[in-house]
């Protein structure tokens, strides 16, 4: 039990329930506290968590913790980071890694001098479906890769820190389309080589501008183009205004071939039910008629390989590959930041991201 990675997580709802179900998964964790500022009794009770706290600057002093997992609001993770490096902690973090990019390098640099791991969590890295996606383009199968299509799309995000620009950085842009966005960077970046040196995108602008979440101050849509320094293009969507269950999709196509991955409603499992069921998968609204149920969502996303492979890291005293790394998470940051003022002034925005 001693020996074991001893782990805790700021956050109690939604992203902690997937990092605490990946743990509890691994062997070599121990789940021993939790901090939040709310849900955190039913959260603690339901993953066997021993300690609770309504203030994780508390924890990370009380506890003596190998890795922290940080699924608290966007706009928190700067200050979370900080405090858990400060505290010789290493960190899990969330995306996006931060809302603002000196946020960002801030973190980078903090993290570095207090020499603590710092993982970025894009789990389209680590998700099944995808890696085996990645392996075919490695083999050559596609010739060369000139395009990607790339999207993570639903209908409203179940967060109010998320609805709202100021604790979320923006909206779908940040929120859902930096899944692809980092997806993309770990398939053609070639680990910071290949710089994205332009990029052109267009969103709605928030309230009564979006095209249906008119409560939300960050925009419901958004669209973008990225172009790499090799020459290739993405096609990036993010967006809420997508009903019938999370709509998660990657195409690439080469020179000498393509590849369509559905990853949320590809289901190998039919269903027609006319009662319905308890749950299909993320965001769908409901389970009767004609359904395709997600097979272990958590593990198909990537989480549970995501968490695992940071615990892999810890053990073997292993920075972190770069599509779990911190310049990616940074990457992702500048180029969003660089798309919200490309959408502002309606021109492409040049720079070197990566
Ligand atoms: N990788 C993914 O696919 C994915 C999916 C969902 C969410 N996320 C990320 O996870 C993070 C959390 O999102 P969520 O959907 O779980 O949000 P949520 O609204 O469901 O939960 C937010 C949690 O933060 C806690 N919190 C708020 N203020 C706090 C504070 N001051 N100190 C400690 N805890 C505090 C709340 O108690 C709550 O438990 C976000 O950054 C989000 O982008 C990632």
């Amino acid at each position: 039990m001693t020996d074991k990675i001893k782990v805790a997580i700021v956050g109690s709802k939604f992203a902690a329930d997937f990092h605490a179900d990946s743990y509890s998964r691994n062997a070599e964790v121990v789940m021993t506290a939790v901090a939040a500022i709310d849900n955190l009794e039913p959260f603690s009770a339901r993953w066997n968590i021993p300690r609770t706290y309504s203030d994780y600057r508390k924890m990370f002093a009380s506890e003596k913790l190998d890795l922290v997992s940080v699924c608290a609001p966007n706009f928190l993770h700067h200050d979370v980071v900080i405090a858990a490096a400060e505290a010789g902690i290493n960190v899990f973090c969330e995306k996006p890694l931060a809302t603002t990019v000196e946020d960002a390098r801030a973190m980078l640099q903090v993290c570095r001098e207090a020499g603590v791991k710092l993982f970025y969590g894009e789990d389209w890295c680590f998700s099944p479906p995808l890696k085996r996606a990645l392996e075919i383009v490695a083999e050559g199968a596609l010739g060369q890769v000139l395009y990607v299509k790339a999207k993570e799309c639903h209908n409203g995000t179940h967060s109010p820190f998320a609805r709202d620009k100021k604790t979320c950085g923006g909206g779908s842009l940040i929120h859902l389309a930096i899944h692809p966005i980092g997806w993309v960077l770990h398939l053609l970046g070639d680990s910071g080589r290949n710089k994205v040196v332009e990029v052109f995108a267009r969103c709605n602008d928030g309230l009564e501008n979006n095209y249906v979440h008119k409560q939300n101050s960050g925009e419901d849509f958004a669209l973008a183009i990225m172009k790499f320094a090799d020459g290739q293009h993405a096609l990036i969507e993010g967006n809420y205004i997508t009903v019938g269950g999370m709509d998660d999709k990657v195409e690439i196509y080469g020179s000498e071939g393509n590849i369509k991955v559905d990853l949320t409603l590809g289901s190998c499992v039919n269903v027609y039910s006319r009662p319905g069921y308890k749950y299909a998968l993320e965001k769908a609204d409901n389970t009767t008629g004609w359904t395709r149920p997600a097979v272990d969502e958590f593990l198909n996303l990537g989480y549970v390989d995501e968490l695992a492979y940071a615990v892999d890291c810890i053990i073997a005293d292993r920075q972190p590959m770069y599509g779990c790394s911190p310049e990616l998470g940074l990457a992702c940051v500048e180029i969003i930041s660089a798309m919200y003022a490309s959408h502002a002034s309606g021109a492409v925005v040049r720079g070197q991201w990566g």
